[in-house]
């Protein structure tokens, strides 16, 4: 892969490895680091770049487009997504063609403008807009948040060939570039949809439906291995994973409670009794023993989070703050929830974490209660009054 390959009759794939990266974007494992993939697609007048490469690899990826085509006959990049890692050449070849055009989402276009800071020829693309390269067609189609708001797929019509940016990618560097020449690489692709397109499984639904029924020969991420052979299994993979939550049945309670001394615990036993008397199935965690992966699937499926919490040292104890973490690397059923907890001291945990969860966008089904050290009777029947509340705004809400 140390140059351009052919992946069809004049596209080639011009895209660098990174096989020695051990964390994206300070944030996502990498175990068998990446690829960032850009495709240079030649129609009979015009000729295409499909996004670029993260910058430090400039010189290789401009060598490699240099043995296809001179750097001054590309007339336009498709951008698809404006993260670094895929724009980072764009001002490098706005350097070397000041004319060059630049086909993008509307979203695309303003991240673009605060990326490069420097004027340029921008095309903003509408969806199902196609471009006519002379004798080939390249068709877009809106897909936002896959992975950012700005995202696109570029659909070359004649090839049947999907070039959908993010989407269907793996952190996953081959030594081949097509997926029937190189092992498996299931578990990095499964991984990889965790850890970018699992917090928008609904835009991921809207994208698929975008493309339900578009024939498709070959799947062409900007990371990983190029799909020839198992581009409608990555399509079927996301859309299983990206099933909606189930509606109808039981209303679903997460209760997610840490407690130091048992009090917070006693809360949550009455909560949890009273909630199932109203009609909620209730799924309790323990967050200090939790599995990450089973909290994150039981948010997804959760009409309301309530949450208990301790006040320790004046604070809400870090394995809450980082139950609170993992809402946004996925997609809640329900952005409702309360809050609850026993103190000693001070008792500001409760009204700490109704703060961050209104950052997130939560709305409260019933108001944060907390007590002094060991409830009394007429505390846990305060905890009674605090699910009937809960029950009274989940039971009524469309
Ligand atoms: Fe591969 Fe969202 O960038």
């Amino acid at each position: 892969m140390k140059n351009a390959i052919s992946i069809a009759d004049k596209v080639h794939w011009v895209g660098v490895r990174h096989a020695d990266l051990k964390v994206f974007d300070d944030l996502f494992p990498t175990h068998n680091g990446t690829t960032y993939n850009s495709y240079l697609v030649q129609g009979g007048e015009k000729t295409i770049l499909i996004d670029t490469v993260k910058e430090p690899f400039a010189a290789e990826f401009l060598s490699k487009i240099e043995e296809q085509v001179p750097l001054d006959k590309i007339d336009a990049v498709v951008v698809n997504h404006t993260e670094p890692d895929h724009s980072g050449c764009i001002l490098l070849l706005l350097e070397k063609n000041p004319e060059l055009l630049i086909y993008c989402s509307k979203a695309g276009e303003n991240f673009l403008k605060q990326l490069l800071n420097r004027d340029f020829n921008s095309e903003i693309v509408s969806d199902g807009y196609e471009l006519d390269l002379g004798g080939r067609t390249l068709r877009f189609i809106l897909a936002p948040y896959l992975h950012w708001p700005d995202t696109i797929f570029t659909y070359l019509v004649e090839e049947q060939i999907l070039f959908p940016c993010d989407a269907f990618g793996a952190h996953y560097c081959p030594n081949n570039l097509f997926d029937d020449e190189i092992s498996e690489f299931y578990t990095d692709f499964h991984f990889y949809f965790d850890c970018i397109m699992r917090p928008f499984k609904d835009k991921v639904r809207d994208a698929l439906a975008k493309i339900d029924g578009l024939p498709i020969q070959m799947v062409c991420p900007s990371h990983g291995p190029v799909r020839r052979s198992t581009g409608q299994f990555a399509i079927e993979s996301y859309a299983r994973w990206s099933v909606a939550p189930p509606e109808g049945g039981k209303p679903r309670a997460l209760l997610a409670v840490l407690s130091s001394h048992g009090n917070t615990r006693n809360m949550a036993n009455v909560i949890k009794a009273e909630l199932e008397t109203q009609g909620f199935e209730v799924t309790d965690f323990a967050l200090s023993g939790m599995r990450d992966d089973d909290y994150r699937n039981a948010l997804e499926q959760a009409d309301v989070l309530v949450l208990g919490t301790p006040t320790i040292q004046r604070d809400a104890p870090p394995h809450v703050w980082h139950a609170l973490s993992l809402i946004s690397s996925v997609t809640p059923k329900s952005k409702v929830a309360a809050v609850f907890g026993s103190f000693g001291w001070s008792g500001e945990a409760v009204k700490m974490v109704e703060q961050r969860l209104t950052g997130l966008k939560y709305k409260f089904a019933a108001e944060g209660i907390s007590f002094r050290f060991t409830p009394t009777p007429e505390n846990l029947e305060s905890c009674r009054k605090f699910d009937e509340q809960i029950a009274g705004t989940i039971h009524t809400r469309d």
